[in-house]
């Protein structure tokens, strides 16, 4: 079964490394099989990528038109490589079989929408759970609650459903809502974590820092000239 040829070639990947003496034929083969799996697999959440891609768009197209004014700046969607699919399922442990990995992993897909203004970025993630079709399975909001190293960012996992030729699949998508700002933030500290391996001296960290309260200031500056540009339709929203 799928399941139990997932967990063996992973296994016996990893074990080739420290015994030369595996038939590498019948790893090849298997090699072959799983590679297909994931291929399958992210074949599905790309699809996935694609069916909230066209909500956003369609939510974009109508504002640019008829409305004159987009909340949306920019969207940027990626879908995980499968080898760092394969080295998160195997850093976050467990099973390494197909519909498990699938449990635990839930950025396969990602959609990231990048607005101008703190209040634009809620106002989509209400339109978008409006939807009938899209299910919300879960919602961190780090705008309210920045990580602890400034991160900011309103993250959803939303379940959108991809009509296949003999059946339905409910792909789950991570979608990043953020401002300009936050995003600006956000591209640099990755750009310097990943130049430091996540370590990052001292002051560089207090200059992110620094850097953070300043974005999170300009969103508020920005957020009171914005009430000039085209007030809030929803008076409960800040
Ligand atoms: P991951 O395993 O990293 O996906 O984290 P998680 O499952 O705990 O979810 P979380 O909501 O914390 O973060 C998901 C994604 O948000 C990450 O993959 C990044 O794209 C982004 N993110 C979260 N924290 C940070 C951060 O401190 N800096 C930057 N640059 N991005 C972050
Ligand atoms: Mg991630």
């Amino acid at each position: 079964d799928t399941s139990q040829r997932v967990s063996s070639l992973v296994r016996a990947r990893q074990e080739e490394l420290s015994r030369p003496g595996t038939d590498p034929e019948q790893l090849a083969a298997q090699m072959k099989q799983v590679h297909e799996e994931f291929t399958r697999l992210r074949m599905y959440y790309q699809f996935g990528i694609d069916e909230v891609q066209t909500k956003v768009n369609i939510l974009r197209q109508e504002f640019e038109q008829i409305h004159e004014y987009s909340p949306i700046e920019h969207v940027r969607s990626r879908l995980k490589s499968t080898e760092s699919l394969v080295e998160k399922a195997v850093r976050t442990g467990g099973d390494m079989t197909i519909p498990a990995i699938r449990e635990r992993v839930h950025d396969i897909a990602g959609v990231r929408i990048t607005c101008s203004f703190v209040s634009d970025v809620y106002w989509i993630a209400d339109m978008l759970r409006r939807q009938p079709d899209l299910e919300v399975l879960t919602t961190k909001d780090y705008i309210a609650s920045p990580k602890p190293h400034g991160y900011r960012s309103l993250h959803l996992i939303v379940q959108v459903p991809v009509f296949l030729s003999e059946h339905t699949e409910h792909v789950p998508v991570e979608l990043q809502l953020r401002t300009i700002a936050m995003d600006f933030w956000a591209s640099t500290e990755h750009k310097l974590s990943y130049k430091y391996r996540r370590n990052l001296p001292a002051p560089l960290r207090a200059e992110l820092d620094d850097a953070a309260r300043v974005a999170a200031d300009l969103d508020a500056r920005m957020e009171r000239l914005r009430s000039e540009i085209r007030p809030m339709p929803d008076p409960e929203r800040p």
